[in-house]
């Protein structure tokens, strides 16, 4: 893909739908009772693997477009595949599956592309032991054997890693087990999609603080949980939509709206992040739909670039790093037209996903001419810099693709973003919608 620079973003449009609540809803309608119908599902191929997973374990699905039709298995309706189920680039669809797969009576083996078979499993492995399930991996990674059982014990299960994935996977197989599990977050609070969507499906679960700890955030769910099938209406993907938000805050003049984005709270500290720095940005039409809060955003062009203020460096660290996960590159990004720059820590956890993303960011920011430092668990970015046009790998890596198709719309120069057709994990035709609002 190649990308010129541009002179202002406007314009309107409208995102696939979020690529986490549609892997939660096809997921749970599959063991509902009834047939449910998933409006605006994402377009992503993460969200193809985790339908034709479903489709493998004998659950009837239809899909025409965005719309899906689930035919609920119900607990205890899935079947053995034929195979080994491929999770494809999907972390999320991997273990989600491994919690619904562990309270089955039939074994299931779990694997993916080479990048999945890289990204650690220990933490889906431990708890799911724990609950009574046999799990072989390659020391810890993919493929996973899961050799299910019905009858799995319900346990309390802090999690030692702040993963809204393995909250799932144990909430997942929580719902299937007789007795009440849960799982305890200390100090960081990961997207509660699954809650929300379990909720959703009238499963009675149990959310608040700890009784003894006032910062730890707890979530039950009393198993075996019969519930009946249910209308969901995805909202647009807030990860998606942080790219044109950030291209537009840092290009002056521009003007956009997003209409009907998710604006969970566990997923919005992006736009808190940038209003601190005195972006401009709107929240309109606000409403629940399918118990996830959805609205429009609008983004006046704030020219970020010329407008923090020359003193204000930007840190993320601790429990914002969590809250930022999946925006952290993009968030290089920025920090590289800040005047002072950015630093983030304690995102170690940037290390395991797609790629290695602080590597990757960091490499594709030196080639653009930036200043960065790499630590461990984060990365220091020189502020002010002038990014020069140039070829970017993307790593394979959706996130990094998208980062970078927006560092090429600040830069002196055509840009090249090489293997950006791997933008597809999470949004096709990504490339097309940014230029869809850019004027030259
Ligand atoms: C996701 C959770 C996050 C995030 C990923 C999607 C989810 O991963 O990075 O893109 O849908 O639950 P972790 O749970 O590993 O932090």
């Amino acid at each position: 893909m190649r990308i010129k620079p541009a002179r202002r973003l406007s314009g309107r449009c409208q995102l696939p739908g979020d690529k986490s609540i549609s892997h939660r809803a096809a997921v749970i309608a599959a063991l509902a009772q009834g047939t449910s119908h998933i409006s605006n599902f994402s377009t992503s191929q993460d969200c193809a693997a985790t339908l034709s997973c479903l489709r493998s374990l004998g659950v009837s699905l239809e899909r025409q477009g965005n719309k899906v039709t689930v035919e609920g298995a119900g607990l205890g309706g899935l079947h053995p595949p034929a195979g080994p189920l491929d999770c494809g680039n999907s972390g999320t669809t991997m273990r989600l599956l491994a919690g619904v797969l562990a309270a089955q009576d039939f074994p299931t083996i779990l694997t993916g592309d080479d990048s999945l078979r890289l990204r650690p499993m220990k933490r889906i492995i431990e708890p799911l032991q724990r609950m009574g399930a046999g799990i072989l991996s390659l020391d810890g990674r993919p493929p996973l054997q899961i050799t299910g059982s019905r009858t799995l014990k319900a346990i309390s299960y802090a999690l030692p890693v702040p993963s809204a994935q393995v909250k799932s996977c144990v909430l997942l197989a929580g719902l299937q087990t007789d007795g009440r599990t849960e799982v305890i977050e200390r100090n960081i609070s990961t997207r509660d999609h699954t809650e929300r969507m379990m909720q959703w499906f009238g499963v009675s679960m149990e959310t608040g603080s700890h009784s003894d700890q006032a910062e730890a955030r707890i979530c039950a769910v009393n198993g075996p949980a019969n519930f009946s099938a249910r209308e969901v209406r995805v909202p647009g993907d807030f990860s998606a939509a942080a790219f044109f938000i950030a291209a537009a805050a840092l290009i002056a003049r521009s003007e956009i709206e997003i209409e009907a984005v998710g604006l969970n709270p566990t997923r919005t500290q992006f736009l808190d992040t940038l209003r601190a720095l005195g972006a401009q940005i709107e929240i309109g039409s606000k409403r629940d739909e399918s118990n996830e809060p959805v609205g429009s955003i609008r983004v006046n062009g704030s020219n970020l670039r010329e407008t923090v203020e020359k003193e204000l460096s930007l840190t993320i660290s601790g429990p914002l790093s969590a809250a930022l996960i999946d925006e952290l590159p993009l968030l290089a990004v920025i920090g590289s037209q800040l005047p002072a720059g950015l630093i983030v820590r304690d995102a170690r956890e940037l290390r395991f996903k797609e790629t290695d993303r602080i590597a990757a960011t960091a490499k594709n920011l030196k080639t653009m001419g930036a200043a960065v430092e790499e630590f461990e668990d984060g990365l220091r970015v020189v502020g002010a810099a002038h990014l020069k046009g140039t070829a970017i790998e993307s790593f394979g890596d959706h996130r990094i693709a998208m980062a970078f198709g927006v560092a090429a719309l600040l830069a002196d120069g055509e840009s090249e973003i090489k293997g950006s057709e791997c933008v597809a994990v999470s949004f096709p035709g990504f490339f097309e919608e940014l230029e869809s609002l850019v004027e030259r």
